[in-house]
């Protein structure tokens, strides 16, 4: 969809459909002035109750040939209740609207709508709402393609800060496809995005970004065992793939990613209902590349390194076992109790290689653990480190994009339950899946020594069970924003 700012009387505008906001029993100076060249079509409207403004609500009135050919309200609610989010909402339930009714161009002006927020925060949330909302994954639909509606245009109308609208709709676009980006990987089935796709991917990134792909016999000469060993009952090869973008000053920040492209689960196979949909658990590696993307794009004045694990987790006659023992590329030696919780696993030696390479800060993103989802269900991520103040500016950040973070305390009584009787750590908590999100947590700082490290599960928001406003069921792209607004915030 193309997105442009126009500077237009907003009764003036040429568009087969005008979107308006219309708060709860309040009148403004737009609705009067359109009220009026719709012979009091509204007003007739909210008499009638036909449309009260209530949050999301829409009403969709034509025009009868007025330049604008029909006017489309969605009810915003209370202005003193109104937020980011709610806007980001309202947006993407106009453009559904918009697609659902087949119009091909649409105009608004949702992003001067007044509460306390910036034009430029107005902006980039009705821009990056819109383009999630409308993104559709049919690449596997054969039939019926021509019902598929697309919305080619959407002009935002401007005439007060056109410059800054402009360059925010630019800057929004660019993260909002990123994240699209992101979400096209994880939607794709795992027999479309091995670790083998997920390496090509990599390299087709933006030239500022410098890419390595380690294959396996690299691997194996790096001595990663960890990945190997959940590596060994895929027929597939794994890959390491190491992502460079310096355009800052100082050590970089580095962004792990989980890249397990299916997850049967290994010998402790996953039940159906579990399996169906585990070719999301790639979902962080996809995330670090959306973002690394979005980056090299906006050229942000930072410096990155991206260090993703990408391997299956299948069954053969060679693979990994319950009671085996691995040395990960630390040295650190790990029972494995559970071969289902092998993200962690995989996460030990992207984790000490990254810190080998001295970053400032380590953030990895995984789909690490059922438990989290049981803890915070698919509203929120689960969020642990070592370091208080990156976890609140990453929550400050999730509050900002609407990718919200809930922090889950990441004790030493947990990483007492992470040790082993005859390794150093075991891949599940003695307790079994009790505190399971934190004691992933727990497992995974064994392979970090002072370097400042988070980790975000990501296991309940990188996959929408339902559409909801800006998110279509299925992979969600949750991440690329977040990030993106974190590495914004630290270069300003
Ligand atoms: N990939 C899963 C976690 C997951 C579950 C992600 C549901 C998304 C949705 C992970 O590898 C896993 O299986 N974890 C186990 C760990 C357990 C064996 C300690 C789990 O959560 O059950
Ligand atoms: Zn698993
Ligand atoms: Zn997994």
């Amino acid at each position: 969809m193309k997105i442009t700012a126009q500077q237009t009387k907003i009764e003036e505008i040429q568009t087969p459909a005008l979107v308006i906001g219309y708060w709860q029993d309040q009148l403004n100076e737009d609705i009067e002035k359109l009220d009026k060249q719709l012979n009091n079509s509204i007003k007739q409207a909210i008499k009638n109750k036909e449309f009260t403004g209530e949050l999301y609500q829409i009403k969709i009135i034509s025009t009868l040939g007025k330049s604008f050919q029909h006017l489309l309200l969605i009810g915003l609610g209370k202005q003193t209740e109104f937020n980011p989010e709610k806007l980001r909402n309202s947006a993407a339930t106009a453009a559904l609207a918009i697609k659902n009714n087949n119009f091909k161009q649409y105009a608004t002006n949702l992003h001067t709508i007044k509460f306390t927020a910036s034009t430029e925060q107005k902006t980039a949330a009705v821009v990056e709402a819109s383009i999630l909302a409308l993104h559709h994954f049919t690449d596997y639909k054969t039939t019926d393609r021509d019902k598929i509606h697309i919305v080619e245009s959407m002009t935002l109308i401007e005439t007060k800060n056109p410059a800054l609208v402009e360059k925010t709709i630019n800057t929004a676009t660019t993260i909002a496809q990123a994240t699209c980006f992101a979400r096209d990987m994880v939607n794709h089935p795992a027999s479309h995005m091995t670790p083998l796709t997920l390496a090509d991917i990599a390299k087709k990134l933006p030239k500022q970004i410098n890419v390595t792909v380690h294959n396996k016999k690299s691997i194996e000469k790096m001595k990663m065992h960890a990945i190997l060993a959940v590596n060994k009952g895929s027929s597939i090869e794994p890959r390491l793939i190491v992502l460079k973008y310096n355009n800052g000053r100082g050590q970089p920040i580095a962004l792990v990613g989980k890249g397990v492209t299916f997850d049967s689960g290994g010998l402790n196979i996953k039940p159906e209902s579990s399996m169906e949909t585990m070719k999301m658990d790639m979902a962080g590696a996809a995330a670090v590349l959306g973002t690394f993307k979005a980056a090299a794009e906006l050229g942000l004045k930072v410096n990155l390194l991206g260090v993703l694990p990408c391997t299956e987790n299948m069954i053969n006659g060679s693979a990994y076992k319950p009671g085996d023992i691995i040395t990960a590329y630390n040295g650190k030696t790990i029972e494995i109790a559970n071969t289902d919780a092998e993200g962690r696993v995989i996460l030990a030696d992207a984790l000490a290689y990254a810190e080998e390479l001295k970053p400032r800060t380590i953030i990895d993103l995984a789909t690490l653990t059922g438990a989290c989802i049981v803890a915070l269900g698919h509203e929120y991520a689960g969020i642990m480190g070592t370091d208080e103040k990156l976890i609140t500016e990453l929550i400050n950040a999730g509050q900002q994009t609407g990718e919200k973070i809930w922090q889950l305390p990441l004790t030493d009584e947990f990483r007492e339950q992470v040790k082993s009787d005859i390794a150093d750590v075991r891949n599940l908590g003695k307790l079994g899946r009790d505190g399971g999100a934190i004691t992933g947590a727990a497992f995974l700082n064994n392979f970090i020594n002072n370097t400042p490290w988070i980790h975000i599960d990501i296991a309940g928001t990188a996959w929408a069970l339902e559409d909801k406003h800006y998110l279509r069921k299925g992979a969600t792209g949750y991440g690329v924003r977040l990030l993106i607004n974190f590495l914004q915030n630290t270069t300003r």
